[in-house]
């Protein structure tokens, strides 16, 4: 029979392995989740591959990833959307999606130079979806070699981008200008961010008081690192308090929803310090707002978050006040007005730009995933 002493040391070795237990529950990061962000000096025998598994690290809403990719003979491939991924609440013209696969078309693009084969690039061989994408292709590739290509300098970049949504430090001086890219506009004018900082507020405020576009966000939420591992998509909250927080009940889909709720006051509180910490902005304009150019935003945002990873500077978009629900319409308004682009030109990407402490990478389905035979 144990000895009263033998109970107890007993019983302090299950607390402790207890306490240890909750202590991993409570660190724990997420892992199969961003498994596609490593191997990449792995060699891979087919360039569009090779290419491809680059091109799904690629910045995209709400990270729904909606990229199929079809290969076609020894040295192409067509791009669909899953009409499943889209964001119809926030995005309702999938605008956003499209400069997702801008995104997408650019990394391949850069990937494939570093392999010595350029990226033939041909949008919508079908014509041009609307007002809503469907089926049809997105794009057509096709994987030129080219002995005269040099490496984009940019590729080095791929696996360092992050979006990150803290606080930012301002950028010491003469710094923004290693972000010059063609079709980015890049700002520090004080008056401009001023109201800037302003409209990005009063925008995701607005965004999480109107249930419907609120609701697309909470639905995508991962909660803590068993969620994010099991689904590597959509919007991830993790980290100690996160998983603690999950433990005990207190962060929920539910209670993130309600806003009477302490995690919504919280969550809003959060956000109005992070939207309004604008050390610096950058956004993209275009000539107009057909798919094309909607792509080629999508191409210009993700060379400015490249130039931006190899510069040491954080990116982190604002476009609720771009959107194009009833209820964002004032708001949407004062950003033509604050941005001011010429008469039929399209606002397609805005975002913040400043110093901040690293982040981790967000999830990724594998490249598998995304292949359709
Ligand atoms: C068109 C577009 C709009 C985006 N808008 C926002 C936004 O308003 N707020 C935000 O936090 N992230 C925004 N993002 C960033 C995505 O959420 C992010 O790319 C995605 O979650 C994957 O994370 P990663 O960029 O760190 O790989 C946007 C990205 C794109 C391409």
């Amino acid at each position: 029979m144990a000895s009263r002493r033998q109970i107890i040391v007993g019983l302090g070795g299950v607390l402790v392995a207890g306490a240890a237990a909750g202590t991993w529950r409570v660190l724990r990061q997420p892992e199969a989740a961003i498994a596609p962000w490593t191997g990449l000096d792995q060699p891979v025998a087919d360039p569009r591959l090779d290419a491809f598994r680059h091109a799904i690290l690629a910045p995209n809403p709400h990270n729904r990833q909606p990229w199929l990719i079809r290969l076609e003979g020894q040295d192409s491939a067509v791009l669909t959307c899953d009409l499943t991924k889209r964001l119809p609440q926030t995005d309702p013209f999938d605008r956003q999606i499209i400069i997702g696969f801008g995104t997408f078309i650019e990394l391949a693009s850069i990937a494939a130079s570093g392999r010595g084969y350029r990226l033939l690039v041909e949008p919508f061989p079908d014509g041009e979806p609307q007002p809503r994408i469907d089926e049809r292709p997105v794009a057509g590739l096709r994987f030129v070699a080219d002995p005269a290509l040099r490496p984009d300098p940019l590729l080095a970049a791929i696996a360092e981008r992050r979006t990150n949504r803290q606080v930012y430090r301002a950028l010491p001086s003469g710094r923004l200008a290693a972000l010059a890219e063609p079709g980015v506009t890049l700002s520090e004018n004080p008056v401009m961010l001023g109201q800037l900082r302003e409209l990005a507020v009063a925008a995701i405020t607005c965004e999480m008081h109107t249930p419907p576009a609120h609701k697309e966000s909470i639905d995508l939420m991962r909660i803590g690192a068993t969620e994010i591992d099991a689904q590597p998509d959509g919007l991830a909250l993790s980290g100690p308090m996160i998983e603690a927080t999950a433990l005990l009940g207190i962060t929920t889909r539910a209670s993130l929803a309600d806003p009477a709720s302490t995690a919504f006051r919280l969550g809003l509180e959060d956000l109005e310090r992070t939207y309004g910490s604008i050390p610096a902005a950058g956004w993209i304009v275009t000539p107009d707002n057909s798919r094309a150019s909607q792509i080629a935003a999508g191409r210009s945002y993700a060379r400015l978050t490249l130039r931006a990873a190899a510069a040491g500077i954080a990116v982190h978009p604002l476009s609720q006040s771009l959107q194009e629900y009833p209820e964002m319409a004032d708001l949407y308004a004062r950003a033509y007005r604050l941005l001011a682009p010429e008469p039929g030109q399209r606002l397609q990407m805005l975002a913040r730009l400043g110093l901040a402490d690293p982040v981790r990478p967000a999830a990724r389905y594998p490249l598998e995933a995304h292949l359709r035979a």
